[in-house]
């Protein structure tokens, strides 16, 4: 059997050479890295790349340029570009404030992406690494052995019991000292903070990341949003530092996402062919989400191998969308949809009502994705629905999901809160 794994992954992308398309994102991360005082904010829909678009300014930061290269902007790279060590850490929704947050930073104990690792002290073995398979430039550091004494930072950087903050403070700057400048000769550390967007109360915390940034501390944060405002709420207070660094990933336009298939062929040295006909199938049914291009071609992939077949054809495609229509090629995205629709039919065909307003209708706004109530309530007629008032707030609770989000702006507006289950809601049987 061959691994899908190989030439598709439903997880984040980390090396540069399976990372396709997004020029103009690359460019604008080329800029925030270079400026010496900008935030970056990456911010999108779920599934549409923002983790991987991190993972990749984390390579760019530390001077490897691979990927910008690849994209074409190989003129618009530096000659000296500013080089980082890294810290990235993926938020949760157990972080209620700035020292919570900072607190968790300041005891991370990850081995190659925590900030812990990078304060010195004695007993502890640092050594070089680099983060893509190929040895290029730019090396961050790691932790191979934490030393004797437990994690014992005391002698480099003291902690203040009761005071988070200038603990955290004592912590960079010995890393700047130690770490940053003097063992790597670097100009900063960039400290990546990944799904942003759930911290459960983000008061205040664009004035503490202005507050903590320097020349030597950049901050980039991510997550799930529509605009800046979803992810730094106080965002007024950073706004002059956000010249460069506001990217917002969209959905991939059709080139790129016919290059993610392109791509995994190439993963794959001849082991897989897929046809074009397929190709854009597989495009049509994924709408820019990345993320859905991997998962059917996971899926594709193992019933090539199932039929003995490196070809994956119009009827390994047909036999992979009956396994979707019927629920049982993707589990996880099946359970949300049991657990929305309920035991009631009617919702059943609501949600797919709503799942296939054809997206031109709402071209009108600056987002695509709205979906209108009153389009399908005028369709929920024609199939005998009733009682859309009644069926529907099960869509809109948390208990059961959401699958909705009610858009502010409008009434009887509403979105997907998961984009790639709505794509998956219209290849699912009714
Ligand atoms: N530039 C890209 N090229 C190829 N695949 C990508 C790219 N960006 C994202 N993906 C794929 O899409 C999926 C979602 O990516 P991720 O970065 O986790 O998105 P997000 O953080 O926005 O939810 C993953 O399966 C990842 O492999
Ligand atoms: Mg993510």
């Amino acid at each position: 059997m061959l691994d899908p794994e190989v030439g598709f992954t439903s997880d984040v992308i980390t090396d540069p050479n399976r990372f396709v398309g997004r020029k103009d994102l690359i460019r604008s991360c080329i800029q925030a890295l270079n400026s010496p005082n900008s935030l970056i904010a990456i911010y999108g829909k779920r599934g549409v790349g923002k983790s991987s678009l991190l993972r990749q300014v984390q390579q760019m930061a530390l001077g490897d340029y691979t990927l910008a290269t690849n994209a074409g902007l190989h003129h618009e790279i530096p000659s000296k570009p500013r080089q980082y060590l890294t810290v990235f850490y993926t938020c949760d929704s157990l972080i209620d404030s700035g020292e919570t947050l900072v607190s968790r930073l300041c005891n991370d104990q990850d081995d190659i992406d925590g900030l812990l690792r990078l304060v010195p002290h004695e007993g502890k073995e640092i050594i070089e690494f680099n983060r893509a398979k190929e040895a290029s430039a730019g090396a961050d550091l790691k932790v191979v052995n934490w030393g004797t004494k437990g994690i014992e930072t005391s002698k480099y950087a003291r902690v203040i019991e009761s005071d988070i903050i200038q603990t955290f403070r004592n912590f960079v700057s010995a890393i700047v000292r130690h770490q940053v400048k003097n063992r790597m000769n670097r100009d900063g550390l960039l400290i990546l903070l990944d799904e942003f967007d759930v911290l459960a109360n983000k008061n205040g915390l664009g004035s503490l990341i202005k507050s903590l940034s320097s020349k030597d501390i950049k901050f980039g944060v991510c997550g799930i949003g529509q605009d800046l405002a979803d992810l730094i709420e106080d965002h007024a207070s950073v706004e002059r530092l956000l010249e460069q660094g506001a990217i917002h990933v969209k959905t991939m336009p059709t080139p790129e996402a016919f290059g993610v298939l392109n791509k995994a062929e190439e993963l794959f040295e001849g082991k897989i062919e897929i046809t074009e006909d397929v190709k854009l199938k597989i495009v049509e049914a994924s709408q820019g989400y990345p993320y859905f291009i991997q998962m059917i071609g996971k899926s594709c992939v193992n019933k090539a191998s199932q039929n003995s077949s490196s070809r994956i054809d119009s009827e390994v495609f047909d036999q992979v969308l009956e396994d979707i229509r019927s629920g049982i090629a993707f589990p996880t995205l099946e359970t949300t949809y049991q657990r929305a629709v309920g035991n009631s039919e009617n919702r059943q065909i609501l949600l797919h009502l709503l799942a296939e307003q054809p997206e031109k209708k709402t071209l009108f706004y600056e987002d695509v994705g709205r979906i209108f109530l009153k389009n399908a309530r005028r369709d929920a007629e024609d199939f005998n629905v009733d009682y859309i008032d009644q069926i529907l707030p099960r869509l809109l609770d948390r208990k059961f999901g959401p699958i909705l989000r009610r858009i502010p702006e409008g009434q009887g507006v509403y979105e997907f809160i998961n984009p790639v289950f709505r794509l998956y809601v219209n290849l699912r049987k009714l």
